[in-house]
């Protein structure tokens, strides 16, 4: 073990290769980085029967014995991916103090201790999570200026028109600034418009159907779109995330990604590949199996 070091590649031992400690443990899939760090500091991951809080430790990761809670991690078991349809009425989170119900009932959490989500919808939106032992790629896949592609349909109240799909095309202004440019499809425009994907349907009021695929992640950031330019959502479905579609998993459902898709997931955000090589030198971890 290594105690931070101000310029952190200079301070590689020859005894092997080094990591910090919060990456070892998003990496080994104990929980996502932050998290990790929140581990730390509380106290409870130990290294060679130590207790470590400074977060800027390096590890051995070859020889030191890293746990949490007396619980050894280890890297070099396969990171798990899988993707929720997530249905309406259940937060993203896995730990609500308030007990309500959680995305973490419907997945399977105690066979892959560590899984987490990969970012958020809200309650009331359905479709699809990504779920991952795999801390590191889960913070590159949101960082905020690589984020992948996301598609969402929305049903919006009233009949949205051309100039609005343009308006959200361009970029709308929110009180946290002016949204990127994004794709904008218009789906159906009719006093029959309904949300796919089996959300609340309206009957005889004017609705359209509208497709955005956003490359940014603020909070609530397709509803406060559609409400700038004057049509509430409705009801909101995730299609796509990245290059992983749900391909008919039933809301409430789940399915692991197969290879190609973790393949097609590491390929959407190709630095993971050469940081970690970085990082772990020879000896390799389990999120490099898939390259
Ligand atoms: N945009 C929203 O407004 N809500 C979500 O859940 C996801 C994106």
């Amino acid at each position: 073990m290594h105690q931070a070091s101000p310029c952190p590649d200079a301070a590689l031992p020859s005894e092997g290769p080094t990591m910090r400690l919060q990456r070892y443990l998003a990496r080994a899939g104990a929980a996502s980085r932050r998290r990790s760090e929140d581990l730390m500091t509380a106290g409870r991951v130990t290294v060679n029967g130590e207790v470590v809080t400074e977060l800027g430790t390096k590890v051995d990761v070859r020889h030191d014995e890293v746990c949490v809670d007396g619980l050894l991690v280890k890297l070099g078991g396969r990171p798990v991916f899988l993707v929720l349809n997530k249905p309406t009425g259940c937060l993203t989170t896995m730990d609500d103090p308030q007990g309500r119900p959680t995305v973490r009932e419907l997945v399977p959490c105690a066979a892959h201790p560590g899984l987490f989500a990969v970012g958020r919808l809200d309650c009331d939106t359905t479709g699809l999570l990504l779920f991952t032992t795999d801390g590191e790629l889960a913070h590159r896949l949101l960082h905020p200026t690589r984020h992948v592609p996301k598609r969402y349909v929305a049903l919006v109240d009233g009949l949205l028109e051309e100039k609005d799909a343009q308006a959200l095309r361009t970029g709308v202004l929110l009180d946290d600034g002016m949204t990127r440019p994004a794709a904008v499809e218009l789906l159906d425009r009719s006093r029959h418009a309904t949300a796919a994907h089996g959300a609340a349907a309206v009957s005889g009021q004017d609705a359209t159907l509208v497709a955005l695929t956003l490359t940014e992640g603020r909070k609530r950031q397709v509803k406060r779109m559609c409400a700038a330019v004057g049509h509430p959502v409705l009801a909101l479905h995730r299609e796509r995330f990245g290059p992983l579609e749900l391909r008919g998993v039933a809301p409430g459902a789940w399915r692991y990604l197969d290879d190609d898709e973790v393949a097609a997931l590491y390929a959407a955000v190709p630095s993971v590949a050469q940081g970690a090589r970085c990082a772990t030198g020879e000896q390799g971890v389990s999120s490099l199996e898939h390259l």
